[in-house]
C-alpha cells in the first residue's frame, strides 16, 4: 500500500508555486506601503490560549482543534487561527510599551477538523493583520481598505463586503438574553439543531438555511438596534471612513463571525466566484482579547484571508493570478560536461557563476552531452559551457553558435555574452 496524504490537506506542486508567490509578493507590497510589519509565530501554542479567546462553545474549540499532549504532559494546540498567537506575543514582548497601534501581519498555515470539501481544508493558509492598541475607528476602516486593495491588486472577481458592529459584551449580553426569549417563543418552528443551541449558541440561528428557522430569524431583534450610543457611534464613523475612502459595503445586521472575542466591528469578504464556501476573507474588532490574556487595555482590529480562497476567486482564464509567470529566474549558463572526470571542475564553475551573480545550473543526471544539451534547452538557458578533457566550448543557445575558449575565460564570456544581450 502507498502512503497517501491526510485527508484534507492538499500539496502545493511546483507548477501552482508562482501563483502563490504572486499573492504572496502582493501581500508583501501592499503591507509595506500600509507600514505592517511581518511576524513568524509558532505553529503550535498551549491549548487554553485558543480556548479562552475564540470561546468554549464555538465550533472551532469544541470540535475542529488538533490537541494533543506532549511528552511533557501539556496540552498544546496546532494553532486554529492567528489573532490569539498574535495578542500572546503582543503582551509577551511588551509591545504595548512601543507607538500604538502596532501593526503586525502574517502569512501561515493554520489547521481545523473541519469537513474537507472544495475551498475548506484542514490544514490551509491565510494572510493575516492585526493592528493592537488603539480603538480609533480609522483603525477599522483602515484594515478593511487594506483587504479590499490587496483582494483588489490579485484580481479576486465578485468581491462583495458585508459589515456589522457586534457592540460592547454587556449590550451582546442583553441582547442575547433578549434573542433565546424569542427563539423560546418560536421553539416549535426552529430546526432540532438550532433549538439545541439555543442556550450555547443562539446567534448561530442566524446562520440556519431550513425555511422554518429563517422565517423565525427574518421577526427577531437585531443587535445593531441594541447599540450604546458609544459603540453606534463607532460604527458610524467607521462607515464614514470607508465612505470617504469609496470602499463599496453592506451593513448587514445577520453578520455572525465563528469566533467570539469579536466587539465592535465585524466584516466579511466574499466571493460569487466561489462556491458554497465564499468567505474569503474575515475579521473585526476584538477589544477586550489581550486583556483576557492577562494585559492591560489594548484593543485590537484585524483579518484573515485564505490563500486557497483568493486563488480560487482569482483563477480564470483572464485572472491576474493566472497570467504568466513574472519571476521565473533566468538561466544564464548551464554547465555540461563530456567525461566524468570533468564534473568537479563543472562543479566548481557552477558554483563560481552563482557568486558571480549568475543564474547558473549543472547537469546532474549522467545524461549524454546531447542528452545535457537539451536539459539546458529546456530550462532555457542562455549559453551552455561544455568542459571537456580538451578544454572549453561555449554555446550560444540563442544564436546556436558554438566555439572553444579558454577555461578561465568562460565566465567573462558568459558575463560579457550577458551584457550585450
Ligand atoms: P476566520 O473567518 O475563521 O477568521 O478565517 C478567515 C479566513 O480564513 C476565511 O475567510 C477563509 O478564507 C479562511 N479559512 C478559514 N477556515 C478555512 C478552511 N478550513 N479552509 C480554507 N480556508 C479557510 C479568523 O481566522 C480570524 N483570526 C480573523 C481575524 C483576524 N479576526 C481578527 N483578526
Amino acid at each position: 500500500m502507498t502512503i497517501r496524504a491526510v485527508r484534507g490537506v492538499h500539496d502545493i506542486l511546483p507548477g501552482e508555486g508562482e501563483k502563490w508567490r504572486r499573492v504572496e509578493r502582493i501581500a508583501r507590497d501592499v503591507f509595506d506601503s500600509y507600514g505592517y510589519e511581518e511576524i513568524r509565530l509558532p505553529i503550535f501554542e498551549r491549548t487554553e490560549l485558543f480556548a479562552r479567546t475564540i470561546g468554549e462553545a464555538t465550533d472551532i474549540v469544541q470540535k475542529e482543534m488538533y490537541t494533543f499532549e506532549d511528552a511533557g504532559g501539556r496540552s498544546l494546540t496546532l494553532r486554529p487561527e492567528g489573532t490569539a498567537p498574535v495578542c500572546r506575543a503582543y503582551l509577551e514582548h511588551g509591545m504595548h510599551k512601543l507607538a500604538q497601534p502596532v501593526k503586525l501581519w502574517y502569512l501561515s498555515s493554520f489547521f481545523r477538523y473541519e469537513r474537507a470539501q472544495a475551498g475548506r481544508y484542514r490544514q490551509f493558509w491565510q494572510i493575516g493583520a492585526e493592528a493592537i492598541g488603539s480603538d480609533d475607528p480609522a483603525v477599522d476602516a483602515e484594515t478593511i481598505v487594506l483587504l479590499a486593495d490587496l483582494l483588489d491588486a490579485v484580481g479576486a472577481r465578485d468581491v462583495r463586503l458585508r459589515i456589522s458592529s457586534l457592540g460592547s459584551p454587556e449590550a451582546r449580553a442583553a441582547y442575547r438574553a433578549e434573542l433565546q426569549a424569542h427563539l423560546r417563543e418560536h421553539r416549535a418552528e426552529l430546526s432540532s439543531d438550532v433549538r439545541e443551541r439555543i442556550d450555547l449558541n443562539p446567534l448561530r440561528a442566524f446562520d440556519a438555511d431550513d425555511p422554518g428557522t429563517r422565517e423565525v430569524m427574518a421577526g427577531a431583534p437585531r443587535l445593531l438596534d441594541r447599540l450604546s450610543d458609544e459603540d453606534a457611534e463607532h460604527f458610524a464613523e467607521v462607515r464614514a471612513l470607508l465612505d470617504r475612502a469609496g470602499v463599496a459595503y453592506e451593513v448587514d445586521s445577520t453578520l455572525v463571525r465563528g469566533l467570539d472575542y469579536y466587539t465592535r466591528t465585524v466584516f466579511e469578504f466574499e466571493s460569487a466566484a466561489l462556491g458554497a464556501q465564499s468567505g474569503v476573507g474575515g475579521g473585526g474588532r476584538y477589544d477586550g482579547l489581550v486583556e483576557a490574556l492577562g494585559g492591560p487595555p489594548a484593543p485590537g482590529c484585524g483579518w484573515a484571508a485564505g490563500i486557497e480562497r483568493i486563488l480560487l476567486a482569482s483563477d480564470d482564464a483572464g485572472g491576474a493570478v493566472s497570467g504568466p509567470p513574472t519571476s521565473t529566474p533566468p538561466v544564464d549558463l548551464f554547465v555540461a560536461f563530456t567525461d566524468l572526470t570533468r564534473r568537479a571542475d563543472a562543479f566548481g564553475l557552477t558554483a563560481e557563476a552563482r557568486r558571480a551573480g549568475l543564474g547558473a545550473q549543472m547537469e546532474l543526471a549522467g545524461r549524454s552531452l546531447k542528452g545535457q544539451l537539451k536539459q539546458a534547452d529546456r530550462v532555457g538557458a542562455r549559453f551552455v559551457a561544455i568542459l571537456s578533457v580538451a578544454g572549453a566550448a561555449l554555446k550560444d543557445m540563442e544564436s546556436g553558435e558554438q566555439r572553444d575558449v579558454d577555461r578561465v575565460a568562460v565566465l567573462r564570456e558568459v558575463l560579457r555574452g550577458r551584457g550585450a544581450a
